[in-house]
């Protein structure tokens, strides 16, 4: 297992995506949310492989207790390196200072108790514009956090594109972003972002690589809402099958190939889909002429097809439509 450096931090390459330890979620998802007995496995064929990046948050269901129920019972609470995420109601803008501290002091002081941790290594705003609400009103409180050490380091889950990560990186209490970063996405490498985070000592943590699994989805289970996103999939299919790998090869290993992604988090349904993923991590890095294809290919792809964000916008818009022709 490679441990990109971060400060004082040993952080693996491969990490641990856990919304689905607390929710249903993805795409394609077929089994549920994981259980528990799968979640300790998880851990423990985790901790045997070097890996110990987990990402979470307050808002996915119960996996920030899962994680620390699970943690406790084998043993190793410490072995792991957590980040987790801040989120505040939606109506938190309508709130006076007080009450939104409140909600902030309420959201840490919760996630360090479930996750059974004194310090949280990592902790994220999920939303970036909490960074810059009322002259910094949460973000000096986090920064204080820092100082009395209970936030190790601060970071920025960036939601729609680079434009909110540069921002970020004016911030020098910015030390890691989380981006979505995979095959179709060449947003990141266009506006130079890994480059000027690698630079700055920045950690930065991808999620996407699957794209919350469409780009492993058969064709013709595509939803309605995501149609737009089957060109793009057929000429993956193609560029697999001509470098003779399997789709999810192709794209795991072309996350992987990037050196300045300090780990790269994977959403697991299940053992077997973390043992898989596993096994391509020690894969070799993919060759340049291949990376070079894909993002000759994929240079262009729409932010709708990008962003799950936008995606369930477009679901929406597609139900009100289907309810008109009702
Ligand atoms: N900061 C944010 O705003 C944010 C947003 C979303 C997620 N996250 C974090 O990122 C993590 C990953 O989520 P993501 O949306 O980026 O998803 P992803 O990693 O792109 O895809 C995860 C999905 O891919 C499928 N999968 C994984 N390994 C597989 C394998 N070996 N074979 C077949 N299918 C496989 C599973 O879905 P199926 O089996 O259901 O197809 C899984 O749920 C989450 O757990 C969470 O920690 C953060």
């Amino acid at each position: 297992m490679e441990y990109p450096p971060f400060k004082e931090l040993k952080i693996s390459r491969f990490g641990i995506g856990t919304v689905q330890f607390g929710l249903e979620y993805g795409i394609n998802n077929k089994t549920g949310q994981v259980s528990y007995s799968d979640v300790l496995n998880i851990f423990e064929t985790a901790l045997e492989n070097g890996v110990n990046f987990i990402d979470t948050s307050r808002v996915y269901g119960t996996s920030e207790e899962t994680i620390g129920k699970a943690l406790r019972e084998i043993g190793a609470v410490d072995d792991f390196v957590i980040c987790t995420k801040l989120d505040l109601s939606e109506n938190y803008h309508e709130k006076t200072d007080e009450a939104v501290l409140d909600e902030v002091k309420d959201a840490l002081r919760k996630s360090m108790e479930s996750l059974g941790l004194a310090t949280i290594p990592f902790y994220l705003l999920h939303r970036p514009e909490y960074r810059t609400f009322r002259d910094g009103l949460i973000w000096n409180y986090l920064k204080e956090a820092v100082s009395k050490g209970t936030v190790g380091h601060l970071g920025v889950s960036i939601a729609m594109g680079p434009s909110e990560a540069i921002e970020c990186f004016k911030d020098p209490a910015v030390e890691a972003i989380q981006i979505p970063y995979n095959v179709f996405d060449a947003r990141w490498d266009k506006a130079g972002i890994l480059a000027v985070a690698s630079e700055r000592g920045i950690a930065v943590f991808n999620r996407s690589s699957y794209l919350k699994g469409l780009l492993l989805m058969e064709m013709d289970e595509v939803p309605e809402h995501v149609t737009e996103s089957l060109c793009y999939k057929e000429s993956l299919n193609r560029i697999a099958a001509e470098a003779g790998l399997e789709v999810k090869e192709l794209v795991l290993r072309y996350v992987f190939s990037v050196p300045e992604i300090t780990s790269t988090i994977i959403g697991i349904d299940s053992q077997t889909q973390f043992k898989e993923n596993l096994r391509i991590y020690e894969k070799e890095p993919l060759e340049r002429a291949l990376i070079q294809k894909i993002r000759t290919a994929f240079g262009e792809v729409p932010e709708y097809v990008l962003n799950p964000f936008l995606w369930d916008q477009r679901l929406l818009m597609w139900q009100q439509q289907q309810r008109r022709n009702a």
